[in-house]
């Protein structure tokens, strides 16, 4: 009997008994391992006289494909078993309950701030951002507010130093200089975030939220400015008239200013938009200072534009009824989950939580 066919037959015998898988890789290593008897038989083919080699060769060859196949049986036929057991032992109580899903609720703020963000972009507003612990310079310096401004006072920000150099920003405009900074006009942004005051009432919260915007080109007027707040108003409460009423005010920054209150009206508690004659202020605005632009290297006498700051949280209380601001902010679970928005992707599985 050829060295090929005993080595062959050794190793299928060995191959038929009972192995587990250490077992099988064993064995393969041993036969077509770097050292393994198979590819060293391989390796003596290079000095075979070529006579001999043809014969050697094709007996080889096939004991390796016969070895291999038996290898691979090998393999699948353990692997079977292990399967098997684990269903055998392995039993699933499809009679237990399932788990609870607990299902996070979007808060309608960040729901609110994607709809603002998703009107604006929708007519060419980018949207930017800033951060919360802000410079003296950028809240107010370079809005062309003075030293003497009620708005600087200790009782209204939230200073981080004794120097009043760092505070948490009391609106969003500084993003209008840091933007304008760092880029040249046209400009045509919102900035979006979180502010910070020294207030608290019903109304009033120490953090709440604005959403800045600020156009800049060549010849932006007021009546731009007009038809970009009405159409966003619309937009967002879905309405196709709202009562709009502008009020003469004054902010450092801009020349004019002004304040816009929205009318609204209360049907079975219910706030209806754009009717009855109550008024709510959501705004302030006005054609940005020709000291805010020099302060950002544009020059006023050839770009001009308006900027308006409004505040998020009541436009979220208007839309979705919620009557007390503070709550917004108390992270109560309950309260989430009452006025929280379920996200686009829902899983089939949820049942919901408070329903
Ligand atoms: N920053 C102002 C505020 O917080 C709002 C505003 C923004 C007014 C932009 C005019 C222009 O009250």
């Amino acid at each position: 009997m050829s060295d090929i066919k005993k080595i062959k037959d050794e190793y299928l015998d060995k191959l038929s008994g009972d192995l587990n898988i250490e077992n099988v890789n064993k064995i393969k290593t041993e036969l077509f391992g770097k050292n393994g008897t198979i590819s060293n038989l391989f390796k003596k083919l290079g000095s075979m006289e070529s006579s001999e080699r043809k014969n050697f060769a094709s007996d080889l060859n096939l004991a390796k494909e016969e070895l291999q196949e038996k290898l691979n049986n090998k393999f699948q036929e353990i692997e079977n078993k292990e399967i098997n057991s684990k269903l055998k032992n392995e039993k699933v109580d499809v009679t237990l309950p399932e788990r609870d899903i607990n299902q996070g609720k979007i808060h309608p703020v960040s729901q609110v701030i994607d709809e603002i963000s998703s009107i604006f972009s929708e007519i060419g507003f980018s949207v930017e951002e800033g951060p919360d612990v802000e410079k003296e310079y950028y809240n107010f310096t370079a809005l062309n507010t003075p030293d003497n401004h009620p708005a600087r006072d200790m009782h209204d920000t939230f200073y981080l130093d004794d120097n009043k150099e760092l505070l948490l920003r009391t609106h969003t405009s500084p993003v209008q200089v840091r933007t304008m900074l760092k880029g040249k006009p046209p400009f045509k942004i919102i900035a979006p975030g979180r502010t910070y005051r020294s207030d608290s009432d019903q109304t009033h919260s120490p953090m709440f939220h604005q959403v800045e915007g600020l156009h800049i080109d060549k010849d932006i007027n007021m009546g731009h400015l007009k038809g970009c707040l009405n159409y966003f108003i619309k937009s967002f409460f879905e309405v196709d008239k709202i009562k709009m009423r502008f009020r003469p005010s004054h902010f450092p920054f801009t020349e004019p200013s002004a304040e816009v209150d929205i009318g609204y009206e209360l049907k079975n508690g219910k706030i209806v938009i754009g009717e009855g004659n109550k008024w709510l202020e959501i705004l302030g605005c006005g054609m940005v200072h020709p000291n805010v632009l020099k302060n950002v290297n544009v020059n006023p006498d050839k770009y001009q534009g308006y900027a308006f700051g409004i505040g998020i949280d009541r436009l979220g209380m208007l839309k979705y009824g919620i009557n007390d601001l503070r709550a917004f902010f108390e992270t109560d679970y309950r309260w989430l989950n009452h006025f929280g928005f379920d996200p686009l992707d829902v899983p089939s599985n949820y049942r919901g939580l408070s329903r």
